[in-house]
């Protein structure tokens, strides 16, 4: 571990809430050539490290259980690789064959989060992660972002620390397009285990808090004073 990888373990530190639930977290990916697998793989790790209850779903060959399983889930956690600058046509079109859960906001206030792997640094990934938000907020679902400063923004720092590519919206990995899967960088894998940490405990914080809120009809304590207008 680098001293900027050190640093950034305060993320992970920072945020060590103890877990009074289990959520339960789904990954709906597709790969084509297996590295977006292996960033979905890390991921689950790192969800399950947490104290979550995971699925990897394959969303380009959906049983009926897995269906049922999404439905299920606390938070979903899209993947796919970058293909023409978005989301893989297959990710599309289990997008699309959403839109009747859409309709019934079957999956209103579920979390969401995403990640995706492409083969230059940058390749437009961008698009993709935006893409999943988009997705997600036509669900009126909640998006967690990444939740990690820019790995490797000054001398300090590597091409080895945590979100070395610099995203915010969600975990990436640049995999030159000729390599196997176990060349996908250790540090982006290691990004994806942080992303599906932080969304077992951003999912934690909220079943927690749904649950404290459930029985209660809060008083107002605290008179608004309405800001003057200028
Ligand atoms: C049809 C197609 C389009 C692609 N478009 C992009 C792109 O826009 N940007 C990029 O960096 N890589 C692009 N690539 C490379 C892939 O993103 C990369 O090889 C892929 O993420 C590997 O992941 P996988 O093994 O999970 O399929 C493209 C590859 C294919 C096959």
């Amino acid at each position: 571990m680098t001293e900027a990888t050190a640093k950034q373990s305060k993320y992970l530190e920072g945020e060590r809430y103890t877990m009074t639930c289990q959520p339960k977290i789904v990954i709906g990916f597709t790969s084509g050539a297996g590295h977006t697998e292996v960033l979905a793989r890390a991921v689950a790790d790192g969800a399950i490290e947490r104290g979550a209850r995971v699925a990897l779903v394959r969303v380009d060959e959906l049983a009926d259980s897995d269906w049922a399983t999404l439905d299920d889930a606390d938070a979903i956690i899209f993947g796919s690789p970058t293909y023409m600058g978005t989301a893989s046509a297959a990710f599309h079109a289990f997008a699309e064959s959403t839109s009747r859960r859409w309709l019934e906001q079957r999956w209103r206030d579920k979390l969401a989060a995403g990640f995706t792997n492409s083969a230059c640094k940058a390749g437009d990934k961008h698009s993709t992660l935006a893409y999943f938000a988009t997705l997600a907020a036509q669900h009126q679902m909640n998006w967690i972002n990444l939740g990690l400063h820019p790995g490797w923004h000054t001398t300090a720092e590597s091409e080895d620390d945590l979100n070395r590519l610099g995203y915010f919206t969600g975990a990436t990995a640049a995999t030159c397009a000729d390599l196997p899967v176990d060349a996908v960088h250790h540090a982006d894998i290691a990004t994806a285990a942080f992303l599906g940490g932080r969304v077992a405990e951003q999912a934690a914080i909220f079943l927690t808090g749904r649950a404290a809120l459930a029985d209660t009809h809060p008083e107002v304590t605290q008179e608004w004073k309405e800001p003057e207008h200028v």
